[in-house]
């Protein structure tokens, strides 16, 4: 297909670095871009295919809608969880229905949540967190952290946290458990609103192929 794209124009797309930047790449070279220079262990940012057609870098999560809202990329992958607590002004085109997880609630097994009685959260999503609990009208105090969330009820930090729970093993491994599920989590597609027009002709085979691809996996 990467031949049958008839357009100078080069297409950059950010990819969260990682599990999704794997699964994104394997779709780009089901396409017939083919990134020779790209290996998961390798420390360069950014590769451009053999064609000179699509330039992909790699950021962590959540700088992935700041590149793409500014237009620096003209798409992005990246998971819902971001999307939701740093919103940003780009299209979301498609759910990629990878990096498939769960938004939870954890704690001590003991931890008993109760109505009124203010509780400590620790998360790396604040804003996910407390749309959560002020939905239920449950008073909170939330404490940003930027990773090894799971630490703060074990160290009394915090009473629970608001995390992302993908194996569970994380959980388990500091006697931590799921009091609640609170968001289906997968990897989005999005645009920058500008290149969406300005580079249709690129873009639109690559959103149906992304499409076909997430129907294909799902029957
Ligand atoms: C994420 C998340 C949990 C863990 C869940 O952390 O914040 O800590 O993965 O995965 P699991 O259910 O499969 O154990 P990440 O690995 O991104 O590192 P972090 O602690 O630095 O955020």
């Amino acid at each position: 297909m990467a031949e049958n794209i008839n357009s100078n124009q080069t297409l950059y797309i950010a990819l969260a670095k990682g599990r999704v930047a794997q699964k994104a790449l394997e779709v780009l070279e089901q396409l017939g871009f083919e990134f020779p220079d790209y290996s998961k262990d390798s420390r360069k940012l950014v590769f451009t295919d053999k064609s000179n057609r699509v330039s992909i870098f790699l950021v962590k999560s959540p700088d992935v809608p700041v590149y793409v809202e500014k237009g620096t990329a003209d798409l992005g992958i990246v998971g819902r969880d971001i999307l939701l607590e740093h919103p940003a002004d780009v299209y979301e085109l498609l759910n990629l229905d990878f990096g498939q997880c769960q938004m939870c609630i954890a704690g001590y097994p003991d931890l008993e949540i109760k109505f009124n009685k203010k509780l400590t959260v620790a998360s790396k999503y604040v804003n996910i967190a407390k749309n959560y609990f002020d939905s239920i009208d449950q008073p909170a105090e939330y404490i940003y952290l930027g990773g090894s969330v799971e630490l703060a009820p074990v160290l009394g930090l915090s009473d629970c946290i608001v995390d992302i729970v993908e194996t569970g093993s994380t959980l388990k491994e500091n006697g931590l458990i799921v009091k609640k599920p609170i968001l289906d989590i997968s990897s989005r597609l999005i645009a920058n609103k500008v290149s969406l027009k300005t580079k249709n002709e690129v873009i639109l085979p690559i959103i149906n192929r992304f499409e076909e691809v997430t129907k294909d996996e799902n029957n």
